[in-house]
């Protein structure tokens, strides 16, 4: 007999297909509410459920599940979303997927980190009201990449994918993390284990680390003082990591020549005085969305449920 499981969301078509081959599966047509969640896990008695970001997974919701559920699965590798320990004290495994989509989530900063530099946004404005006007040499400049000091605060995986692209731009990289990483992974970075002392180098800074309590408003008056006069943010990790009130002063002030952002503080419903600005490029939270990327993820926490309901730990438990 195939186990219950639910995918309360709109997954992509080959993870429906996957869910129904391996599973008995009850697949969503859209986001489903925490509270359609828990009254549908309990309808199907489902023992994996599959989660998305905006799925917030918190102690109470825990609390109201069936005994059956013995997995919840998100198809992210984010997990700020999920009450860790709530979900431990109920032998519920949580897990996420990491690696899958590194690369893609790399590839949305490089694509920030470009147009933020080159003035991409503004560009394609010229371009859609009807480019009329050639511009000398010394207007609509935008900032070299190639020979800047790239900061990465949040060495793991998707950090070093961002690296391994930069270098390819000839930028010279500087990085934070908790921990140094080995030579063959540091590939000739130079390593601060203090944030504030890298931030004077950081021309260009990525944020790459997990959105906890640790990171939320690493990026503050105080940071933005400490870097480089002209210098470009670019978050693609958690918009929690970001005072965004802070954001805005040192774009007014001029202090950032440029910033890149893939995530924010409220999701959807983002400032809408970021916008204003057009040396802002924005993307709305896009990091893993390629079709290759996003069933990958999927797979992956089917993976992790199926791991489980044959009473194996998952690959990628968080606890
Ligand atoms: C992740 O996987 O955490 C991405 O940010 C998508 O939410």
């Amino acid at each position: 007999m195939k186990h219950s499981i639910l995918l309360p969301y709109l997954a992509p078509q080959n993870v429906v297909i996957l869910a129904n081959q391996k599973f008995e599966a009850v697949v969503a047509d859209r986001e489903l509410t925490t509270d359609e969640i828990i009254q549908l896990s309990h309808d199907n008695k489902s023992q994996g459920i599959v989660v998305v970001p905006k799925q917030k997974i918190t102690k109470d919701v825990i609390a109201q599940l069936p005994d059956s559920v013995k997995i919840i699965a998100t198809s992210s590798v984010g997990f700020d979303h999920l009450d860790i320990h709530a979900a431990k004290e109920r032998g519920i495994y949580l897990t996420n997927t990491p690696d899958v989509l590194t690369e893609c989530t790399a590839d949305i900063a490089m694509l920030l980190l470009l147009n933020a530099c080159r003035r991409g946004r503004e560009y394609l404005e010229i371009m859609e009201s009807g480019w009329r006007k050639t511009y000398s040499q010394s207007e609509m400049l935008g900032i070299k990449v190639s020979g800047k000091t790239l900061g990465i605060y949040g060495m793991g995986r998707i950090g070093q994918a961002v690296a391994d692209r930069a270098r390819g731009f000839g930028m010279k990289i500087v990085y934070c993390n908790r921990k140094r990483l080995p030579p063959d992974l540091e590939k000739g970075a130079t390593y601060y284990s203090d944030f504030h002392q890298m931030l004077p180098f950081c021309e260009i800074l990525s944020l790459n680390a997990p959105g906890t309590a640790e990171t939320k408003h690493i990026i503050n008056d105080e940071t933005f003082a400490l870097m480089p006069n002209r210098s470009v943010l670019i978050n693609v990790a958690r918009g929690s990591l970001v005072d965004e009130e802070a954001l805005i002063r040192a774009l007014q002030s001029g202090k950032l020549f440029a910033a890149g952002l893939d995530v924010f503080d409220k999701e959807p419903d983002y400032n809408l005085k970021l916008k204003d600005f057009h040396n802002v490029f924005l993307t709305p939270h896009m990091g893993s969305a390629t079709q290759e990327t996003r069933d990958a993820m999927g797979y992956r926490a089917l993976e992790n449920i199926g791991q489980v309901l044959k009473g194996q730990k998952p690959q990628d438990s968080l606890w």
